[in-house]
């Protein structure tokens, strides 16, 4: 007899809501469970307290089906669900880099208490090397008498905006196993999604652990080795576009993630490198990834650069200046604005003393929240009515899409850095606008820098 797959999935940020209504689709019972009870009222009500495509529908359909459904009791969780999903945050401590698991500990310590009888704990969130591991210890010494509780580890790889397709259709399933335990369950619950040919990594506990942060780090890598040449461009002159476009054909190489901007930011990237650092230093490899600090300089140098050119731009004195901000978010298509280089640009610009009008499709409200000093407008036209400086740094449609005439009618100045090289250039400057862009040689009279080698200066 088919008896459906009861799952939970412990903590409901981002990766916890998109992974329990995913889990409702596939047709099992689903527990979604956070401490924030105010957040499980609104998942429970179909609200999502962010952006995320697609998965607002998902959400309500598996609510009204009755598949999922939300609580704060481990005592209802341990005994209506047979798998246990831990998706909690792993943020970066306030005292140093690495990670802080008291979340990941709080809710195997909560399941601990309640489980009585057979039960698998799947570890999601990402975690420092070894602390799988050492939840296995934990289960062993801490389960109640006459339980059964074995423990994976299967990453998470989604990437916001496309969080629904990541779940359900992910370019690889990994789950790191203590000794085979787990593997039929897993099979089980991701049955559906194998049989689309994705494919399945089985390993140990260790190597599932380090698959994520090894995937993270060579994207902020990539991110940043385009950004190291694009200084080197800015200085001796070149395209940098053209240059990744050329290494991008080596299938080695890849197109993929060589596009220079004002850096990566976001949940994930930026924590995952220091976290990384941290762990392997403590294991005593302190040179080991040495090379992330760097990865993290060179990415934390775009916002210095950015906000040069605009002090550069504005004849050295940003004091009294309005500065039209287009995009706060990390990236498009997200109203997320956890370290994002536009954000933190954005603020660095108002507390120098220029007037900052900001305007982001999605991204306002959470931007509000952490700086409310900034001036938050509805629209783009509204955010760059006089302004003496506009920042393109978060490459929504709709800023690729402005157009220069009519944008060159509200603002007071013709001058703009484009922070994500998105709009075209000649076309731009054709309509009388001054502007430059990452990897860019510039000078604020010649205006002509994409065209041609410029020699070096000395
Ligand atoms: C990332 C990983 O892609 C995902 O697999 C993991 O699970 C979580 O972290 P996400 O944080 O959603 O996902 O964002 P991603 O799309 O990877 O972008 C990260 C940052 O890099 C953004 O700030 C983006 O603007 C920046 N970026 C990306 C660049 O600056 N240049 C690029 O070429 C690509």
């Amino acid at each position: 007899t088919f008896v459906t797959l009861r799952i939970s999935v412990i903590g409901t940020g981002y990766l916890g809501a998109t992974h329990a209504a995913c889990m409702a689709e596939l047709g099992y019972e689903v527990i979604g469970v956070d401490v924030d009870k105010a957040k499980l009222e609104s998942l429970a009500a179909g609200i999502l307290p962010f952006h995320e495509p697609g998965l607002p529908e998902l959400l309500r359909k598996n609510v009204a089906s009755g598949r999922l459904r939300f609580t704060d009791d481990y005592e209802d969780v341990a005994a209506n669900a047979d798998i246990h999903f831990i998706t909690v945050g792993t943020p970066q401590r306030a005292d140093s880099q690495s990670a802080d698991l008291s979340y990941v500990d709080g809710a195997v310590d909560s399941l601990l208490e309640h489980i009585t009888g057979d039960a698998l704990i799947v570890g999601k969130s990402t975690v420092p090397v070894g602390t799988a591991r050492r939840l296995s210890e934990k289960i062993a010494q801490d389960a109640k008498p006459g339980s059964n509780i074995a423990i994976a580890w299967n990453p998470e790889f989604l990437r916001e905006g496309f969080a629904v397709k990541d779940t359900l259709r992910p370019d690889r399933l990994v789950y790191g196993l203590e000794d085979g335990r787990g593997l039929e369950l897993l099979r089980e619950v991701y049955a559906s999604v194998l049989a689309q040919d994705v494919p399945e990594i089985v390993t140990d506990l260790e190597t599932a652990e380090l698959v994520k942060v090894a995937a993270n780090a060579f994207l902020a890598t990539k991110i940043s080795f385009i950004n190291a040449f694009a200084e080197v461009t800015e200085t001796v002159g070149g395209n940098i576009k053209t240059l990744a476009d050329a290494i991008g054909h080596d299938k080695r190489i890849g197109r993929q993630f060589l596009n220079a901007g004002v850096g990566f930011g976001g949940g994930c990237l930026p924590k995952d490198i220091r976290a990384l650092q941290a762990r392997v230093s403590e294991l005593g490899l302190t040179q080991t990834m040495g090379f992330l600090g760097e990865v993290d300089q060179i990415n934390l140098r775009r916002r210095d650069r950015v906000v040069s050119l605009a002090s550069n731009m504005l004849g050295n004195e940003l004091a009294g200046k309005h500065i039209c901000v287009l995009g706060v978010t990390f990236k498009p298509n997200s109203d997320d604005v956890r370290d994002s280089p536009a954000l933190d640009i954005a603020v660095r610009l108002y507390n120098a003393g220029a007037e900052v009008s900001v305007y982001d499709p999605e991204g306002n409200a959470n931007a509000a929240g952490r700086f409310p000093r900034l001036n938050y407008v509805d629209s783009h036209q509204e955010a760059a009515r006089n302004a003496d400086l506009t920042l393109v740094l978060t490459e929504w449609q709709e800023f690729r899409d402005l157009d220069p005439n009519e944008l060159g009618e509200v603002v007071a100045s013709k001058m703009l850095i484009d922070g994500r090289n998105v709009l075209d250039r000649p076309a731009w400057r054709e309509q009388g606008w001054v502007m430059t862009g990452p990897g860019e040689y510039f000078e604020l009279n010649s205006n002509n820098a994409a065209t041609g080698p410029v020699p070096v200066q000395q």
